[in-house]
């Protein structure tokens, strides 16, 4: 559809956003439904995001999206948060409804739903690498979801040890500890069902720098999900397929939090297969999958 004199606005605000595969993912999904909605990214440095808000509500826009470095700043202009924005205090989509902006969370969903697409359950015991803002939707979604226990191994211990406080504050059924980075994964790793890398380490342009952790380190039967999603195949995904074991790539996840958003925006179910088809072929054109080949 072309866009005419009514058609709605959904943004993206974020910086940078240049190489963002939400317009294509979003706009595509649009199409497919016939809506006439068009997605936009605007780079919005940190001092001009109120400005942003402002701006959503003075142009009747539709939602939006939020992403780095945004997703908590967000909150402070915002009229209402839905559960799990209040959970993991954060916000990566909003929709307004009936003039007010309101605030959710879809990354805890989509990760859901990337590994219960993989693996058709949820694992009961992790290892979380990472104490940002994956990380803590990881680790909360899979407590939330009854997960037995947690390990949540960060560079910079007292953010792990923080997120650890937070899982069992929320969840106390849960037991949840917290390690360093290093060779104390290994053991964790032995008792675990699933491995979830939610840093950044494998992500283009730095995707051939030292890796996260030493291969040998990865049991048999471990899954390992990686919330990188480019390059598609970071080195941590190619040395568990290396190893036979079974792998939850990142772009899933992206494509889940897109369609669980499209869904909060229009409240039409999201034409998956689309949005993934329009998502791949974004990715594919994507820097870091040229260099790769
Ligand atoms: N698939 C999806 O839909 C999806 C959604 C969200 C995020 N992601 C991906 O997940 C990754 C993390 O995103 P985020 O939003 O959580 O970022 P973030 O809040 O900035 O957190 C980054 C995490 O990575 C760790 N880290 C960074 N560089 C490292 C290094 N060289 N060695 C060890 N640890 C390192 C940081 O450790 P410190 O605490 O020590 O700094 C921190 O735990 C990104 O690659 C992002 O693209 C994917």
């Amino acid at each position: 559809m072309v866009p005419g004199a009514s058609t709605g606005l959904v943004a993206l605000l974020g910086d940078p956003v240049a190489h963002s595969i939400s317009p294509a993912m979003q706009n595509a999904a649009f199409r497919t439904a016939g809506l006439d909605l068009v997605y936009l990214a605007f780079r919005v440095p940190a001092e001009e995001l109120g400005a942003a808000v402002a701006g959503l509500r003075a142009l009747g826009a539709v939602g939006a999206n939020v992403t780095v470095p945004h997703k908590v700043a967000v909150l402070q202009w915002l009229d209402e948060l839905s559960p799990e924005a209040r959970l993991l205090g954060a916000v990566n989509t909003v929709v307004r409804e009936k003039g007010r902006l309101v605030g959710h969370n879809t990354d805890a969903y989509g990760f859901r739903r990337a590994l219960e697409e993989g693996l058709g359950r949820l694992p009961r015991t992790a290892v979380i690498a990472g104490a940002g803002g994956a990380a803590r939707a990881a680790a909360l979604e899979l407590a939330r979801a009854g997960a037995a226990r947690l390990t949540v191994v960060n560079r910079t211990p007292e953010r792990g040890q923080a997120l650890v406080e937070e899982v069992r504050r929320h969840f106390p059924g849960c037991r949840a500890e917290a390690l360093p980075l290093g060779v104390e994964m290994a053991e964790a790793l032995r008792g675990a069902e699933l491995l979830v890398n939610a840093t950044s380490v494998g992500m283009w342009p730095h995707s051939e720098e030292p890796p996260l952790l030493d291969p040998d380190w990865l049991p048999p039967g471990l899954v390992v999900c990686d919330l990188v999603y480019n390059p598609r195949e970071t080195a941590l995904i190619r040395a568990a397929r290396a190893r036979g074991l079974p792998t939850v790539t990142g772009e899933q996840m992206l494509l889940y939090q897109g369609a669980r958003a499209f869904e909060l925006w229009t409240g039409q179910p999201a034409p998956v297969e689309e949005m993934r088809r329009a998502l791949l072929e974004a990715l594919a054109a994507w820097p870091g999958a040229r260099e790769r080949g």
